[in-house]
């Protein structure tokens, strides 16, 4: 591949406040589809780039961290524009030794093929970026061709169609292939004469053509990936676009989707062909769905792996858990993160797991919590029965073993352990272990008393 043997790492711009965004949470830690902006960027280059990836950070730049404690980071202190942010890293991209640099925006989802094209059509060049054709230019950088080559990039601010012409209808990506060694002529001729007050890294263009060097740009049409994203409005735009893109291409892939207007769905989850999913539902993060798995609606989904066969019956709420082959889960059941079911095993309605492993064909089918627990296959969990996980302090464990009965409405105080084959008497408090196929029960006898009248 051509950034292999051009030693070629990346910079991500992910400096900026995010001011258009009217929050104070940096931009690119704004959720689109149940992730943060920046995780498009670095899932979309890591496939390409590996660990040769340098995220520049500032305004929030602990939360950043914070959110992404993987990658490398720079920290640009003051933030005087995506000029500046470059001259900030230079330093450390040579250290790396690059000889190429691919800088982007941390505001742009970007795709992983798009980059590739990209990387392919700009080799050979001293800079590169990639532009998009849209019906109005809004407020993205103006891309002034001569005679059909670049010759200079007018920011919106600065766009004066008394000087320039008419507002053309090609746009920067804010993604550009640069040559470091280019860097050294061109990062020092940047300066601050514009509406902005900024270093711009895109007067680099300008620049790059006055030095005579090979300079190239790659319009990708109307791709939705590389539309970086400002504002509120423009969040929303692109995560309706995406939300779109992923529709497609489940269907196309067999994958069958009920009502699809209404199911949103991240863009790093898989789902296998035969799976059948009904909206109105949510499937977020790095979740896995297997063949022929049943999704009813309602249902949110996220960090989880779901096994083919598996039902999941609508108000289902499961997070960082994970439901082997042929599981039944829910109507209204809540998975939380650790929650563990082993192959054919049921959870029903208003059941809680957190940290805690259902073994193979066992069952908590009503009104449970089970909390850093352990319960063996085919144990049968009855209605009502709390694992008292929690006192005040700690949090402690419990163990159940394999075949056990655990009666309605126990309260089972852990630290302890129920043995295999045991039962415990509904209604009862267990405070104490309970061995192998034995009994525990600590309810009262039962009195009949007359009453008067
Ligand atoms: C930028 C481009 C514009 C392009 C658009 C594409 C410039 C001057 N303009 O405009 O031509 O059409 O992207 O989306 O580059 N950042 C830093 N440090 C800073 C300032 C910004 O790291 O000092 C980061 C931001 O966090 C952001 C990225 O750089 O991720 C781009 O900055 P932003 O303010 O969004 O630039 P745009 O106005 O969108
Ligand atoms: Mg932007």
């Amino acid at each position: 591949m051509l950034h292999k043997v051009l030693n070629c790492g990346v910079l991500i711009l992910a400096a900026g406040k995010g001011t258009r965004m009217h929050s104070t949470k940096p931009k690119v830690l704004q959720n689109m589809l149940g992730t943060p902006l920046l995780g498009y960027a670095l899932f979309a280059l890591k496939p390409i780039f590996g660990k040769k990836i340098w995220v520049v950070v500032g305004y929030g730049a602990d939360q950043v961290q914070k959110a992404f404690p993987n990658e490398l980071f720079i920290l640009q202190k003051e933030q005087l524009g995506t000029g500046h942010a470059l001259m900030t890293a230079l330093p450390v991209l040579k250290a790396a030794g690059l000889q190429k640099v691919l800088v982007v925006n941390g505001d742009t989802p970007l795709a992983t093929e798009t980059i590739i094209r990209f990387l392919r059509d700009s080799e050979g060049t001293d800079l590169s970026i990639a532009t998009l054709t849209l019906d109005s230019p809004a407020d993205y950088g103006r891309v002034i061709r001569h005679k059909e080559r670049i010759a200079e990039i007018i920011e919106a601010k600065d766009y004066d169609p008394l000087l320039y012409g008419p507002e053309p209808k090609e746009i920067n990506a804010g993604i550009y292939l640069i040559d470091i060694k280019a860097l050294d002529t061109l990062l020092p001729q940047l300066k601050k004469t514009n509406r902005s007050e900024e270093y711009y890294i895109t007067d680099l263009i300008r620049l790059a053509v006055a030095e005579k060097m090979t300079v190239s740009g790659l319009n990708c049409g109307t791709d939705p990936t590389l539309l970086g994203i400002n504002t509120p409005t423009e969040l929303v735009r692109s995560e309706e676009l995406l939300r779109q893109m992923k529709i497609r291409g489940l269907l196309t892939s067999g994958v069958i989707l009920h009502s699809p207007n209404s199911i949103r769905i991240g863009p790093f989850v898989t789902i296998a062909s035969g799976t059948e999913i009904s909206g109105p539902c949510e499937i977020f993060g790095e979740s896995h769905i297997a063949a022929d798995v049943v999704i009813e609606s309602f249902c949110h989904i996220n960090n989880s792996h779901i096994e083919s066969g598996a039902i999941i019956h609508g108000f289902s709420h499961l997070e960082d858990a994970e439901v082997g082959v042929n599981c039944l889960v829910g109507p209204y059941a809540r998975l939380r993160p650790g929650a563990i079911m082993e192959n054919e095993s049921h959870v029903g309605n208003f059941v809680e797991m957190k940290k805690a492993r259902l073994g193979e064909g066992a069952k908590a089918n009503h009104l449970s919590y089970l909390g850093d627990a352990d319960i063996g296959a085919g144990t049968n969990i009855g209605a009502g029965t709390i694992t008292c996980n929690y006192d005040g302090v700690h949090k402690h464990h419990t163990q159940i073993g394999t075949h056990t009965f655990i009666g309605s409405n126990t309260a089972l105080v852990a630290p302890v352990n129920v043995g295999n084959n045991a039962v415990v008497g509904a209604g009862s408090v267990i405070t104490k272990n309970i061995p192998d196929k034995s009994l525990g029960v600590t309810r009262s006898r039962q009195k009949n008393l007359p009453i008067k009248h």
